[in-house]
């Protein structure tokens, strides 16, 4: 972002120094595989099916809203915001990602700023935007328990947080070296926080009670947990056609939408 310091890595959580890592090795690879099939959702579709937004209504009417994208990747989802009206900052940690927001931007011919920051310490001013939201985004990769302090923070009174990521169920019914989930339960429900993977990256998960209550302790109210279900003929860039029929009986991804207390 404009007159701002670059990222000081020094600062960064040990998870967010792995993901940065495998973010800029995967990110060509990725950009690759999966660009076409959000740019077919014009950039505003929620999740690996790409379920669309004017289905979803999560983020509602942007137009001059001040919005921050935690983890925008190439920025689909901010560039679609802009062009919708939106004020948009696109915050990623990698910066081969942040190299394809830069292409995909010029491409659309749009410009908003693009900050190279870890979602766990965003620096900008207090009460800066309207929507934080991400799809699959930073969220996924930080620990709420700390990226919640910073969307607190950051957000004005009354303003929505929404992110999708996985569900408590994929997480207990998908355990290395297994490639999918199973329709068993294989890890502890209780023990959801952190999931650390073999290639030293990490995600982060917690239980229905306590996402809860870290939203009321920082001031949020729940307006709606969406869990996404694909239709029995959808197709995916990011899953086979296998896991579809995992997705049609139990839920793999959910938006959380919370709201800032007025
Ligand atoms: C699965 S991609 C999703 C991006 C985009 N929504 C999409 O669908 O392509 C996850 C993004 O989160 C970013 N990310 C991971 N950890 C992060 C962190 N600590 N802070 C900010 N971004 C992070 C990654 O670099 C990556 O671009």
């Amino acid at each position: 972002m404009n007159g701002h310091p670059p990222l000081d890595t020094h600062r960064l959580s040990e998870h967010a120094r792995a993901n940065r890592t495998y973010w800029n090795e995967e990110s060509d690879a990725y950009q690759e595989r999966n660009g076409p099939m959000l740019k077919a959702s014009s950039g505003l579709g929620w999740g690996v099916w790409q379920i669309p937004e004017a289905q979803l209504q999560v983020l509602g009417n942007v137009r001059d809203k001040d919005v921050l994208e935690l983890g925008c990747g190439a920025a689909q989802w901010s560039i679609a915001l802009s062009q919708l009206g939106a004020r948009p900052v696109g915050l990623d940690i990698s910066e081969q990602q942040l190299a394809h927001a830069r292409r995909l931007m010029e491409e659309a011919g749009v410009d908003f700023p693009l900050l190279h920051a870890s979602a766990e310490e965003v620096p900008l001013p207090d009460a800066s935007f309207d929507i934080i939201f991400c799809d699959w985004g930073a969220t996924s990769f930080c620990d709420p328990y700390l990226y919640m302090r910073e969307v607190e923070r950051l957000l004005r009174p009354a303003g929505i947080f929404a992110f999708s990521g996985s569900t408590p169920f994929c997480e207990l019914c998908w355990k290395p070296p297994m490639e999918i989930q199973g329709d068993r339960l294989l890890r502890d429900y209780f023990d959801l926080h952190r999931i650390d993977w073999e290639d030293g990256t990490a995600e982060f998960m917690l239980t229905y009670g306590d996402w809860v209550r870290l939203f009321r302790r920082h001031s949020f109210e729940v307006e709606d947990l969406i869990e996404l279900r694909p239709a029995a003929d959808a197709v995916s860039t990011y899953v086979t056609d296998e896991e579809r029929e995992w997705c049609r009986r139990w839920p793999r991804e959910q938006i959380w939408k919370v709201r800032k207390k007025a």
